[in-house]
């Protein structure tokens, strides 16, 4: 197959300086990125900045704010048999980017933030994507209603949701315990190493790809 992964957390820059970002370390998404590539599928691995090793054998891009991954992802997601997005956009941006270090001067400052574009949202309309399209539901509470809204709302084949208010798993863990949320159907996956996870996630796809064809 030709798979196109997200991974990794956006990084929203304030001044030359500083920048918004989030928890994700990219474990799922790279995992997801080498076990497609051991098992012979040919891989886009596009991430945000982490500190982790570039899988073998993946057309690697990095980007670093969530407009960036929309860009590349809108040039590579044509013709992919599954695209899967696992990575931790960031929902807002600062309004403006300050080109000198804002400096500390008033007592309190206000940061105006601005949304940025649902990369994931935009695959069906937008990039007109027509392959098996997965995304990630990272929740606090309410984990399965809130990733199958999801799963309709961004119109994907599945949707893997994870709780991220558990403790060892998701967020810079090793490990991670899933839901896979299907239209008809939700698969609960027990807790795994992400790299079993990723196995796990591809074979579902590969069904998933069977069944369609
Ligand atoms: N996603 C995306 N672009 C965004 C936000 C999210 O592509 N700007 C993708 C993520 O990669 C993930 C899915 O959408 O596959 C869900 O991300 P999540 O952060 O759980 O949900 P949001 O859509 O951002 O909704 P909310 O933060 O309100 O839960």
């Amino acid at each position: 197959m030709n798979l196109l992964v997200t991974a990794g957390a956006t990084r929203e820059p304030i001044d030359p300086v500083r920048y918004l970002t989030n928890r994700s370390s990219g474990k799922m998404g790279y995992a997801i990125a080498s076990a497609g590539a051991q098992l012979g599928h040919r891989v886009t691995l596009i991430s945000g900045p982490t500190s982790l090793d570039i899988p073998s054998h993946v057309d690697f891009i990095p980007v670093e704010t969530a407009q960036e991954m929309l860009e590349a992802v809108k040039l590579k997601i044509g013709g992919k048999d599954a695209a899967i997005f696992s990575a931790a956009v960031a929902d807002y941006r600062p309004a403006s980017v300050s080109d000198s270090k804002i400096k500390k001067t008033a007592d309190a400052l206000t940061l105006e933030l601005v949304q940025n574009p649902d990369i994931l949202g935009s695959a069906r309309h937008q990039f007109k994507y027509d392959g098996i399209l997965v995304g990630f539901a990272a929740e606090t509470e309410n984990l399965e209603t809130n990733a199958r809204e999801k799963l309709r709302q961004k119109e994907c084949d599945l949707v893997v949701a994870n709780d991220i208010s558990k403790k060892g798993i998701g967020f810079d863990s090793d490990h991670n315990e899933v839901l896979l949320v299907y239209p008809e159907h939700t698969r609960p996956i027990p807790i795994d190493s992400k790299e079993r996870l990723a196995h796990t996630l591809l074979q579902a796809i590969h069904e998933l790809k069977v069944v369609g064809s």
